[in-house]
Order: C-alpha cells, then structure tokens, then sequence
C-alpha cells in the first residue's frame, strides 16, 4: 500500500461528509454519480476518448469507466456499479484489483440498466447528457443547483489523498519536462518534443490532463498553441512548453520556457523565473487570490520598465492597462481532477459567485486561499502582433520601445508556471519539488 492508498478511506469520509450536506440542499436520499457514456462519432462508428465525469473519479480513481456509477447513500458504505459489457470487440474494462476498492460495495452491471434496481426512491443524479436513460429511471432531480453548488464550492480543497496524488502528477510531469528539454537540446520539433514527452510520462495523448502546448519561437505568443510543427523551425531561438501529467485522475500543470543562446530574451526569462517564485510563495491560506493576480501585474510592469521594454512609469502602465498588453490571461487556477477546477468565482457552498474585475475577464479565480487549495502561479510575458497592433493604434503607441519589442517578436513569449499548494506552514510548490527530486 502506497501513502496514496493509506489515505483513500480518510478521503472517502470527507466525500461522503459533503454529499450528504449536498443531497440535504436538494432533499434526496441517495446520490447517483454517473462516470459518463462513451459518445460515438457523427456518422462513424469511432468513439471520442472517453474522459470520465470529475465527480465519478473524485470517489472512484477509474479512468476507462464508461456506464459506470457510484451510489452514496447517508450513513451506508458507497456502492460502486461497476459497467463491464460482454463484448468480443473490445475489451471490456477490467475491474480495478486495488487497495481502494475495499471501501466500496462492488456489484458488476453487464448494462447501465441493472444500476436502476439498486436505487431508492428520491434519488438525484450527478451527471452528463448524453446519458439517454436519465429522464426514464425517474430520479429527483438531475444535476440540481444546490447539489452541485455545494459539490463544487467543496471540491477547491483538497484532501491529503488528493494532495497526495497531485504531488505524484506533479512529480511525474516535472520528469517529462525534463525529457523535453533534453529533446530540445538535440534540436527536436515541437511534434518530437512532444513525444519524448509523453514517452517519459508513460501515458497515452488521452490521458494527459490536456493537449500539449509546445511552441517554438514565435508560436510562444499562441497562449494555447497545441498544433505541433513537424519540422524543427531553423533558426531554433527558443520554446514554451506547457504540459501535465495525471495520476490517479489528478492533474499536473506546468509551464517551462527556454532560450537556446544567450541575449535579451534569456534575461527576460530569468527575470520572469524569479518574478514567479516570489507569486508562488504569496500562496497562503487567508490570501485573496485576485491579489495575487493584481501584484503579478505590478511586477510585470516594473519588468517590463527594467528590460527597457516599455516607456513609462509604472503607474502609468497599470492606468493604461498597459500591462494586460504583454500579460492579457489569468495568473491562475485551481486545479485538481481537472485542469481547470471547477469553482473557482464561488465563494460558499450556496454557490454565490463573484465574477472576475472588469479589467481582468480571464482571471478563473477570485476566491480567498484555504489550507488545502492548489492553485497555479504562471505569469507570462508574450509579444501578440494582435494585441501590440491595438496598443500602437489606440493611443499607447509612445509607452513601448518598439525596436526592442521587435526584436523579441521572432521568440513569441515566456511563461513560467507551478503547482503550489496553499498550507498553514506556507505555500508548497509540488513542481518545484518535483523538479528538485530530479538532481
Ligand atoms: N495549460 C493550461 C493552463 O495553463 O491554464
Ligand atoms: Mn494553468
Ligand atoms: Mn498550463
């Protein structure tokens, strides 16, 4: 038994504690965790990858569970109905053998269908559309507001199993981007930077968190730049590679940039590492998370202002916005079953939200750091032709050195970004860490 493992039943107890404040907002009697239908094709008879609904691989770590479910039932041991079909043209799913199935009840279902006989009456379902059966097994509710609020609210902190796991991921992402700039090193495209990677990682392109984004030169300025080049670009001046890894369902998201010589744009990206260091060690509990984001523009400005790239004082760049030129996204998210972990504008479990500042539309959250909480820190500094187009024509042209941002065109951009867990001891920075186990 692994510490992962060693925690699961803590972990189950805190799941069932929540769900049954869930099922009371909605007045049910037992939750109906639906892991999600395989979706087939428009005229074809292929299938999506099957992604598993968040809420399933929250109390069951299975990721190829299609037609599955997990049944919670107040003061009762979660059942899990466990979907293997007879099927000779694929293989069915084969039942986890794994120190965490000891704390459910296990019944193998042959067809969604036979879950319906084990539910009680009053039974709400947590789950997506596609499942065409849902509106006749006569459930409660399906996917109520108050249910679901209260699932997300709870869901930003993490158990020390979650952490656990995320640690892993973490650990497991940090050693693939450790072949990744090996790769680079030998002058590989980006289409090969991401092999070596996945190679590393050891899973398939499905079970990545999300599509890679490695973008050499001036596709670094494509903040999500995922349609790999073949070709290794000549000259190679530089990459960003943003790329995770899952264990047990749960993400990693990492952001790393390199210059391949010397010269202003490796300055900037020694710059924007210490930069980000300093955000991450701002995550601790009782921080409010927008802060964080606004500080990162403060420093980005000062940035900018030392490498000579802009012409004003740093006040003037955060009046004119100016900063959201060079740095137009969020300075993070939660993360956790999902890349993006839901949740992140409610602020209580009755799922009141606050949206992000006008100014800031992309931010994902704007919530207070709870002990527990991952979130990521990933500045970035990008020179968008779009964004630098609407800068010179809208009364900003004389802020910015032109001819120095020219120059740093052909690298796209630089971001650097970590996992940082939010404790009472400070903030714990699992990629960092995971990086460190590598030396
Ligand atoms: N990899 C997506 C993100 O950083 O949000
Ligand atoms: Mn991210
Ligand atoms: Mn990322």
């Amino acid at each position: 038994m692994d510490a992962a493992d060693r925690l699961f039943p803590e972990h189950l107890a805190v799941l069932s504690r929540t769900a049954d404040r869930a099922l009371a907002a909605s007045e049910g009697e037992a939750l109906l965790i639906g892991a999600g239908q395989l979706r087939t094709q428009f005229l074809d008879d292929r299938t999506d990858p099957f992604v598993a609904n968040p809420h399933f691989r929250h109390w069951a770590p299975i990721l190829d569970a299609p037609g599955s479910f997990v049944l919670h039932r107040p003061g009762k041991r979660p059942t899990l109905l466990f979907h293997q079909p007879k099927d000779y043209w694929h293989k069915p799913p084969v039942l986890p053998n794994a120190p965490w199935m000891a704390s459910f009840d296990v019944t193998v279902i042959r067809h969604p269908q036979e879950a319906q006989k084990q539910l009680p009456a009053h039974t709400v379902y947590i789950g997506d559309d596609s499942f065409k059966e849902r509106d006749r097994w006569g459930f409660k509710s399906i996917n109520p507001v108050a249910t679901m609020a209260c699932l997300h609210y709870a869901r930003a902190v993490k158990t020390p199993y979650e952490l656990a796991c995320m640690r892993e991921a973490a650990a497991l992402g940090a050693r693939a981007h450790r072949a990744a700039a090996d790769a680079l090193a030998t002058g590989a495209s980006e289409y090969a930077i991401h092999l070596a990677y996945l190679a590393a990682t050891g899973l398939t392109e499905a079970e990545l968190p999300y599509s890679n984004i490695i973008a050499a030169n001036e596709s670094g300025a494509v903040l999500h730049h995922t349609d790999l080049a073949r070709v290794a670009p000549s000259p190679y001046r530089s990459l960003l590679i943003d790329a995770g890894a899952q264990v047990r369902g749960y993400a990693s998201d990492i952001t790393r940039t390199y210059a391949t010589a010397a010269g202003p744009f490796q300055e900037l990206i020694h710059s924007m590492d210490q930069l980000q260091q300093g955000l991450c060690a701002a995550v601790q509990p009782g921080v409010h998370y927008p802060d964080i984001h606004l500080q990162a523009h403060r420093q980005i400005g000062q940035l900018l202002i030392d490498h000579g790239l802009i012409l004003c004082s740093l006040e003037q760049a955060l009046e004119t916005d100016l900063t959201s030129i060079f740095f137009p996204h969020g300075i993070g998210h939660l993360l956790g079953l999902q890349v993006h972990d839901i949740g992140g504008h409610q602020q209580d479990e009755q799922g009141t939200i606050t949206p992000p500042p006008k100014n800031h539309p992309y931010l994902r959250l704007t919530r207070t750091l709870l002990p527990g909480m991952v979130v990521t820190i990933e500045p970035g500094i990008y020179f968008i032709p779009m964004l630098l187009e609407r800068a010179k024509q809208d009364g900003r042209r004389s802020l910015i050195h032109w001819e120095r941002i020219e120059a740093l065109l052909p690298y796209g951009g630089v971001r650097i970004e970590d996992d940082v867990v939010a404790t009472e001891e400070g903030a714990d920075n699992l990629s960092r860490a995971g990086f460190s186990a590598l030396n």
